[in-house]
């Protein structure tokens, strides 16, 4: 079926069906998987994706069969993940016309994947439309759907979505279309959502909210099936599956300060975790009576333990007592952080951070959460230079207790 697929009038699906066992993001895709590219032929032809970087020559050779490459108008990469972007190295080659249209932090990224710093681009704001001759897209910035760059697109005149990663299967595919499976996809669609998704739901709601007043006819990923019938079904199972907990969850923040600055920071994730309908207590280790702080932890579902570091060490009396408190305590299924506000080098942090290993928490970390998610904006621990006056360490505080609350919130 590697051939090019009318989906839509002057709309071709010209992507590549890869039905190896496909090792991706430390999975094994067992019924492989699809790169879909879609080529319009409109006034001004518009290829919106490309595959992977493996297949992108075979690629690129086939879309010329299709279409002379320097006709080509515009390139739109609604992600630059290799599996969609690689076709590039060899399409951008041929297609030296065309505009490459995509959202600012997709620039750099393309420009040294595949050496396009003297290519044109156009950076495309969420809410922007673009005429590519008798058809409209418009764009949508969908961060973190499945990295930061990432971007979907809509035709306004055929009512198809073209989300890139949101709403694919990983299924090599024997016909494009869902209904024309022969079976029902809905495990493999769910399937995908956990493995790909799930981590990044925080984003999947506020999608949700941006694709509610778009009349969606068709959606059009990146990988596996095309759905063109019962498309709200599909798009409510993800709004289910981001969905939060009903449960009442609950946070014990324990602190020690010299002057306030890791208060500061236990109050502004205290604020963040609020936000997130999650209950708090905060403790000053020092001014605050021992057991209660011990049984507001075992009460707890997650647990962020603060110092100030005083000559590469914590602050304070108590909190040392508490920490080896906990090595015997059964506190297993809670999540653990360590944070702290520090001049230099901040090892009270990290000797916090040692003491929570010993534990049976799951303690966060930096390294965890990029295997995860990808992401590198939420860093374990938290490390806050003096004073969380700035904004970017006031973000970096809220992203972290954020990231907490999604574990916390996870509704499946
Ligand atoms: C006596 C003293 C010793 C300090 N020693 C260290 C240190 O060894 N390493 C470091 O990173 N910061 C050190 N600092 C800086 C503090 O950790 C920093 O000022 C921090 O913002 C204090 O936060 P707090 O107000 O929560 O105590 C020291 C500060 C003081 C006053
Ligand atoms: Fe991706
Ligand atoms: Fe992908």
């Amino acid at each position: 079926m590697n051939t090019e697929i009318k989906i839509a009038p002057e709309t071709y699906w010209v992507g590549k069906i890869d039905d190896r066992e496909v090792p991706f993001h430390r999975l094994i895709l067992t019924k492989g998987t699809t790169y879909n590219s879609y080529l319009l032929k409109t006034g001004k032809p518009t290829v919106i994706d490309t595959v992977d970087m493996e297949f992108g020559r075979e690629y690129a050779e086939r879309l010329a069969e299709l279409i002379d490459p320097l006709d080509i108008h515009y390139i739109v990469i609604n992600h630059t993940e290799p599996d969609h972007s690689g076709g590039m190295a060899a399409l951008a080659g041929k297609a030296t016309n065309a505009t490459i249209v995509c959202t600012e932090i997709a620039v750099p990224e393309l420009q040294e994947m595949y050496k396009l710093h003297h290519r044109n681009f156009l950076v495309v704001k969420d809410g922007d439309t673009l005429d590519i001759g008798g058809k409209t897209l418009l764009f949508k910035e969908t961060p973190y759907l499945h990295t930061a760059e990432t971007m979907i697109t809509y035709c306004l005149e055929d009512k198809i979505l073209f989300p890139c990663d949101i709403f694919s299967t990983h299924v090599a595919v024997d016909t494009l279309f869902s209904d024309e499976a022969g079976n029902d996809i809905t495990d493999d669609f769910i399937g995908y959502y956990n493995a790909i998704i799930h981590p990044h739901r925080r984003y999947v709601r506020t999608l949700i909210e941006a694709v509610k007043d778009l009349e969606i006819e068709m959606i059009a990923p990146s990988h596996g099936y095309i759905i063109r019938k019962d498309v709200q079904k599909y798009i409510d199972l993800y709004a289910t599956l981001s969905r939060e907990t009903t449960e009442g969850k609950k946070v014990a923040i324990v602190y020690t300060t010299l002057k306030n600055s890791t208060k500061k920071i236990a109050k502004i994730l205290q604020d963040s975790f609020q936000e997130n309908n999650i209950a708090v207590d905060v403790w000053d280790a020092d001014k605050a009576d021992k057991t209660d702080i011990l049984s507001s932890i075992a009460g707890a579902d997650a647990v962020f333990i603060g110092s100030s570091t005083k000559y590469a060490d914590m602050t304070g009396t108590n909190l040392e007592d508490i920490l080896k408190e906990l090595q015997s305590l059964n506190l297993e299924g809670k999540l653990a952080a360590a944070f702290g506000s520090y001049g230099w080098s901040g090892e009270a942090i990290e000797v916090v951070q040692d003491y929570l290993n010993g534990t049976n928490m799951t303690v966060q970390s930096t390294s965890d959460v990029i295997k995860s998610t990808g992401m590198t904006h939420v860093e374990f621990p938290v490390r806050i230079r003096f004073s969380p006056k700035e904004t970017e360490k006031v973000q970096k505080i809220k992203h972290a207790a954020e990231f907490v609350s999604d574990l916390l919130l996870s509704s499946i």
